[in-house]
């Protein structure tokens, strides 16, 4: 009977272990660590949102500094969030954030300046220049001044173009003309001179949208202003990573004299609801099950494949470490990805290297062995 009771006790205490949350820290802790295994290579990043910031999220508050010498704030920096008013800015938690890089010393990139999504409501509607130049130029002043000499590099514009490479129809271009890209790069100089400078834009490793970037550059840089490098976001599928359109804007945005970055880099492995690609977060579409193919968990055949295009994208990228400067994820692990709810609420996607429980997957593997190769 005692023998009975030991073997159930026994029982009882390895499998509570085995859930207890700290034994997934601790192995964690014996991870090895993506920002050393490509510290020769390229900056690791990755986007933090709020709870993760005030580090209120107790899974990945080691995760985060032991894999990451980057941090791209996933909302906190976008002007909805900073500047809700008229002369109203909210910088609490981007300093927070600001706080939490130094603390660990990570380097931070300032997401972003001039965005046509997530514009605080005064603006939205705004329709004479006059009012948006006022907004336009206090609002960069202000939060690039704010953070003069402690941030390393901004996203001064985002997601100019359309899909074909010409200039996006934004309120910013409707009111004040297409100069407002090269007035942007130049007010930020100014605030800040020291601060590396970037446009970013998904679906810009494409030809088309690729050929309005070059035209944006050469423009910007005719005008004797800085930028030094481009953003493609790489918001793309676990089976379709245009790998040889990557290798072609890197070579073509090094030969402008401009490094390059992932900065946003998810691979989503669930059904789009369109034939294109494309990452703009105001068009969405209607949830149903077919559109959820895994709500419980990722096939590992899945995993497999997604692990397979995570290397191979590695792999190109190590072959242009010197052309390319940073990785971004965009998120720590699975559960929080913005893709559970973009482009359509309510589904489960797996796009990143740590599960939900922020396990490393296949993926994380398959990307560290590149290294070792
Ligand atoms: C996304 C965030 O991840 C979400 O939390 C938010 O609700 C919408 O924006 N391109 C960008 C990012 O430049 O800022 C977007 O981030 C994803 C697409």
């Amino acid at each position: 009977m005692r023998a009975k009771y030991s073997i159930i006790f026994f029982v009882v205490v390895v499998t509570a272990i085995s859930f207890y949350p700290g034994k997934r820290i601790s192995a964690q802790q014996i991870l090895p660590p993506l920002k050393e295994v490509f510290k020769k290579d390229f900056l690791i990043g990755t986007a933090l949102n709020s709870m993760q910031i005030y580090e209120k999220d107790a899974g990945p508050v080691k995760l985060i500094p032991q894999q990451f010498n980057a941090v791209t704030a996933e909302n906190v920096m976008k002007a909805a969030e900073i500047h809700p008013q008229w002369n109203v800015y909210q910088f609490e938690m981007a300093d927070k954030l600001m706080d939490y890089a130094a603390r660990y010393r990570m380097k931070v990139n300032g997401h972003t300046l001039v965005w046509h999504s997530q514009l605080p409501v005064f603006v939205q509607h705004m329709k004479d220049a006059d009012s948006v130049m006022r907004f336009f130029v206090d609002h960069i002043n202000t939060v690039v001044g704010r953070y003069k000499g402690r941030i390393y590099s901004w996203d001064v514009v985002n997601e100019a173009l359309e899909e074909d490479g010409t200039l996006r129809r934004s309120i910013f271009l409707e009111t004040l003309g297409e100069d407002y890209i090269v007035n942007a790069f130049r007010l930020a100089q100014k605030a800040d001179p020291k601060a590396k400078l970037y446009y970013n834009d998904y679906n810009i490793e494409q030809p088309l949208k690729r050929a309005g970037v070059i035209a944006l550059v050469k423009k910007i840089q005719a005008a004797g202003v800085r930028i030094d490098g481009i953003g493609i976001q790489g918001h793309w599928r676990y089976d379709a990573v245009p790998l040889q359109y990557i290798e072609e804007s890197i070579r073509a945005f090094s030969s402008l004299g401009l490094e390059t970055m992932i900065t946003e880099l998810d691979l989503s492995v669930l059904p789009g609801p369109w034939e294109s690609n494309e990452a703009d977060i105001n068009k969405t579409a209607r949830w149903n099950e077919r559109m959820n193919p895994w709500p419980d968990a990722l096939p590992d055949t899945v995993a497999q494949i997604q692990a397979k295009a995570y290397a191979s994208l590695f792999i190109l990228l190590l072959k242009y470490n010197q052309q390319v400067s940073r990785i971004t994820f965009w998120g720590v692990n699975d559960g929080q990805s913005w893709l559970n709810d973009w482009p359509i609420k309510g589904r489960t996607n797996y796009p990143l290297l740590f599960d939900r429980i922020f396990l490393p997957k296949h993926a994380f593997y398959s990307v560290i062995e590149t290294r070792r190769k």
